[in-house]
């Protein structure tokens, strides 16, 4: 249906049934068959709504009165639920969250991947949903997304992105997402930088000094690392910061200062220095211990991580005698966890700081069957002289690279357990994968609880033909 002849467009009022959730955690409404994404919708909410964009196949809209709330939706804790770009589903039971991400995962591989009839398993819940991520990145902004109703201030952000707006900072008060601690400390981190002669990153004007803040948390060992991201190295404007913190906190570990010009909220920077403290963060994951430093990649729910690798353990099924290759390997986590059973781990991972951490978990671990080659998987992957029996991949949001499948495909090993958090890459990597391997099973976790986001696991058999 031609939605000029429904007379819609810009701040058109309408009154819709929200029918469905679309991958994004946006509610799904029709008119005539038109489509009408609708944000912080829950289906079987009755709603007016208030289009807000509309294109030729689409409209996006935002709700103005719940005329009558679904079953499944449920008052949010959070005060920053309606516009914090960090939850999508904070109004949403956690039973239909499950079911929904269950659903869509199923749904992407047979759109995008073209693969009828795969297992997709009940999604295994996370233990926490709230308070589960041991990791927030805080951005700074001198031009906030709206105006402090309580302070006034029209020009200070510490927080999360609005959503659908990734370019705009909302000042946050407490993030729900984190152990509380966390929000304490986060506290007296915007309290110093408010009164600081140092100004806040201004990303247009690419100016000012307080870029970002990370807090990475232990859950074993109840230890925090403040990371403490600028624009330029000036460790005097942020010592009396860290004096407050190591005080205050002793359970405040670590304080580094990454210097970055990277326009986005980052914790990455060319550069670190470390303030106070040691340089790394413990976190035991099925009686194993895994140090990370600032920069390296680990599973933001380390709770739920465990499940995971066990599923992933499981879908390895490495006999002793049999030699596995981690491909993006990160801090070691996945080559440590089935080192036990295998005869050789080779893992490759493009961080440094993360191959380094790989190299020291192994050590205290007392693993001496892993190795980790630094560097891009593109160039290195045909440096390992063996056929790995098993694969394991668990590659970024954008998934395997292409000459990465191919180099795969060359080669193939007997059994490959790809571990995925963004179904679309996923599904297209198993359409390039589905000609030469069988798809058993695809096991989803629930690393995100109240986002849209879907963490999964999948085991692929190599077909005889191949
Ligand atoms: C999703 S994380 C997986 C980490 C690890 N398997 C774990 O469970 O903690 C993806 C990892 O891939 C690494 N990476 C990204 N692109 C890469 C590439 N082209 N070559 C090698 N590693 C890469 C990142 O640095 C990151 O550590």
């Amino acid at each position: 249906m031609n939605p000029n002849e429904l007379q819609i467009t810009k701040d058109t009022i309408l009154e819709v049934n929200i029918e469905k959730s679309a991958f994004g955690g946006k509610g799904i409404a029709k008119i005539k068959g038109f489509t009408i994404f609708v944000e912080n919708g829950i289906p079987q909410d009755r709603v007016r709504i208030v289009i807000k964009r509309k294109k030729k196949r689409f409209a996006e809209a935002k709700i103005v009165e719940i005329i009558e709330p679904s079953p499944f939706r449920v008052t949010p804790k959070c005060q920053h639920a309606e516009y914090c770009g960090g939850c999508d589903w904070l109004s949403l039971n956690y039973e239909k969250q499950l079911e929904y991400k269950r659903n869509h995962l199923e749904e992407t591989i047979e759109h995008i991947g073209k693969i009828k009839g795969v297992v997709v398993k009940p999604v295994i819940p996370s233990d926490k949903i709230l308070g589960y991520r041991n990791k927030m990145i805080f951005g700074c902004s001198d031009a906030p997304y709206e105006i402090d109703a309580e302070t006034g201030d029209s020009d200070f952000a510490i927080g999360l992105h609005v959503k659908g707006l990734s370019n705009k900072v909302f000042d946050i008060k407490s993030c729900l997402l984190m152990n509380n601690t966390g929000n304490f400390i986060l506290e007296d981190i915007k309290s110093f930088i408010k009164e600081s002669e140092f100004k806040l990153y201004n990303k247009n004007a690419r100016s000012g000094f307080w870029h970002s803040v990370m807090l990475r948390y232990s859950f074993e060992y109840d230890q925090w690392m403040v990371n403490i991201v600028t624009a330029f190295k000036k460790e005097g404007a942020i010592k009396p910061l860290v004096d407050i913190l190591t005080t205050k906190y002793p359970e405040v570990i670590s304080v580094i200062n990454n210097i970055t010009d990277q326009k986005k909220p980052s914790y990455v920077g060319k550069y670190e220095l470390q303030l106070a403290g040691v340089p790394l963060l413990k976190e035991k994951i099925l009686g194993f211990d895994f140090k990370m430093s600032a920069n390296s990649f680990f599973q933001t729910n380390p709770l739920c991580a465990a499940s995971l690798y066990k599923v992933v353990r499981d879908y390895a099924n490495l006999k002793n005698h049999e030699k596995a290759i981690d491909l993006y390997s990160g801090a070691g986590s996945i080559a440590i966890i089935v080192a036990g059973a295998a005869k050789k781990v080779v893992g490759v991972e493009i961080s440094k700081s993360a191959v380094k951490n790989a190299e020291d978990n192994c050590r205290i671990n007392g693993i001496d069957n892993c190795k980790f080659i630094w560097g891009d998987i593109k160039e290195n992957l045909s440096k390992i002289s063996f056929k790995p029996d098993v694969m394991i991949i668990d590659p970024p949001r954008s998934g395997i690279a292409r000459d990465v499948l191919k180099q795969i495909i060359k080669t193939p090993p007997k059994r490959i357990v790809y571990v995925s958090c963004n179904p679309a890459s996923l599904a297209r990597d198993l359409n390039s994968l589905k000609e030469f391997y069988n798809i058993m099973e695809i096991q989803p976790v629930d690393m995100f609880p109240n986002t849209y986001h879907i963490e999964s696991v999948t085991l692929l058999e190599l077909n005889s033909a191949a």
